[in-house]
């Protein structure tokens, strides 16, 4: 989607009859090369997304799809594994044979080892065999593998001048994380930068493809009322979560050597950070909004290892009872090492050394097997510089709160206090509250739809530029490289469905502060 069709449409955020089906846009014609096809993010994310995105007719007759991985497979098994995941997916909206069937006659598959150089010209003629019956001579790479994999596959596509092409463009598509320390993210991007323009380089947080989180964009800088308040002056502090009570599925293998922080914090949380702090850009468009973003990033304060032991938790889940049902611990998890000392949980207490947030704290949580899936931002304002109504026996008027509800119950909701009806004066907090669905009448788009439809239009706003990532790993190395030097807590530190360590509570505790419970409901 691009910025321009993001921003316009004007549509009532009270309940409406018809719903809003916004216009969409048409993909450019593409030939897709997906690194990792026999992987999870390529069953779950990426071919619902395409399937979807072929359903509502935007893609370019030319489009097709090479799967390319190292599980042997024929084309025609990769389209049933895919067919099966695409059913189940609650990403795909709607499944139906008809739709299915004109989709994956353009699913194709490749075996090969992607760290052997050699395979590359074998890709090269599949490229040119699916060209000559028809196939889009732009060619977009999407390397969904783990970070690891990522520069032999630059490389590889160098050697075999695949990143070159005369008769079309070429466009890549990098997976996070990218790279796993700021010396990995900076080698991979000047191992890109070799191999591709930065403009050609699209690397993903999915987490900006997602409605709520462009939104946090329109909120504030489309609305005149709420941008004056949002300082230090007004806001005491920030707190966002990403919950997940799903554990660590079948991936074992990549968590294992990723951990909450890398998985989560260091692009997802910190992305949210940076559109909740960031000044107005001077236009919406992808340089601008980046530039404002980076800066965020650049202010926040990195942290030494003393900072690092008093602003930081990690924790682990053990088993416990999610949703009624008894869950293994995460050490028991197959492919786990029983020993494993991975973090599934993180719980991060960040500062924006700015004129407009110094001394706020940006207090992140993320954690797995946590009672429910919420991510949201919520905003804390100050006390008002008077308890005027607090010799009332009943004052209950809490400080004001905005909560940016990223998902589920996509929405906005606003917390102040109120008189309550009768004769004395009793005050009580109330809510105000704005809910996608019932405003717009409709799903919100998946992100993987919206990021893979802007890549293959050339529309790189709602990807991370090469400093941004960069930026990022300079916060996020010292905590990793402050952790590996303090011995972990004694992992689980916490049960499966319960709110997470108990030293993330005395992380944010003090001045009347606490994270959301996960029991409440909005
Ligand atoms: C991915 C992480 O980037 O985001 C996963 O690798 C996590 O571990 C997922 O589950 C969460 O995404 P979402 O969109 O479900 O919040």
């Amino acid at each position: 989607m691009s910025a321009q069709d993001t921003m316009h449409p004007v549509v009532e955020a009270t309940p409406i009859d018809k719903p809003y089906v916004p216009p969409l846009p048409k993909a450019d014609s593409c030939l897709l090369v997906i690194f990792g096809a026999s992987g999870d993010l390529t069953k779950r994310k990426l071919i619902p997304a395409l399937y979807d995105l072929a359903c509502a007719g935007c893609m370019h007759s030319k489009f097709q799809v090479l799967g390319v991985a190292r599980t042997p497979m024929t084309s025609e098994q990769f389209r049933a594994a895919m067919r099966e995941s695409a059913e189940k997916s609650h990403d795909a909206r709607e499944f139906t044979n008809v739709c299915w069937e004109s989709f994956s006659g353009n699913l194709h598959y490749l075996t090969g080892d992607i760290n052997d150089h050699a395979f590359y010209p074998e890709i090269a003629k599949e490229l040119e065999k699916m060209q000559a019956n028809g196939a889009s001579t732009n060619v977009l790479f999407y390397v969904s593998t783990q970070a690891s994999l990522a520069p032999p596959i630059v490389e590889g596509l160098a050697k075999a001048g695949l990143n070159r092409n005369d008769k079309g463009w070429t466009r890549i598509v990098l997976e996070k994380p990218f790279g796993r320390d700021l010396k990995s993210a900076h080698d991979l991007n000047e191992i890109v930068a070799k191999a591709f323009d930065e403009p050609s380089v699209y690397r993903i947080d999915h987490y900006l493809g997602k409605e709520t989180v462009q939104n946090i964009l329109v909120f504030r800088f489309g609305n005149s009322m709420f941008e004056p308040v949002w300082n230090r002056n007004y806001i005491s502090y920030v707190e966002i979560t990403a919950s997940e009570s799903l554990g660590v599925e079948s991936r074992a293998g990549f968590y294992e050597e990723t951990g909450a922080l890398r998985d989560m914090v260091a692009n997802h949380l910190l992305q949210l950070v940076t559109l909740t702090a960031m000044e107005p850009p001077v236009a919406f468009d992808a340089e601008s909004v980046r530039e404002e973003k980076v800066q965020v990033l650049r202010a926040i304060r990195p942290m030494t290892v003393e900072e690092v032991a008093k602003r930081t938790v990690r924790g682990q889940y053990g088993p416990g009872t999610i949703d009624g049902a008894d869950v293994h611990g995460y050490r028991q998890e197959p492919g786990v090492n029983p020993k494993s000392n991975t973090e599934t949980f993180a719980a991060v207490e960040f500062y924006i050394d700015n004129w407009r947030w110094a001394g706020v704290p940006f207090f992140v949580r993320t954690g797995k097997r946590l009672p429910r899936q919420r991510t949201e931002v919520r905003v804390h304002f100050r006390r008002t510089p008077q308890a005027l109504f607090s010799r009332t026996a009943d004052e209950d008027v809490e400080p004001n709160v905005i909560t940016l509800r990223i998902q589920p119950n996509e929405g906005i909701s606003m917390r102040f206090g109120a008189k309550r009806p009768g004769p004395q004066m009793r005050t009580s907090s109330v809510k105000m509250d704005f809910d996608y669905s019932s405003a717009f009448g409709t799903d919100t788009p998946v992100a993987y739809e919206t990021l893979l439809l802007d890549a293959m239009r050339g529309d790189a706003t709602l990807f991370t530029r090469r400093d941004e990532v960069e930026a990022e790993w300079k916060i996020i190395t010292p905590i990793e490289e402050a952790w590996a030097q303090i011995p972990p807590p004694a992992f689980p530190n916490y049960a499966a469905g319960s709110d997470g360590p108990d030293a993330a509570n005395d992380l944010i505790s003090g001045d009347h502060r606490h994270w959301h419970p996960f029991q409440s409901g909005r």
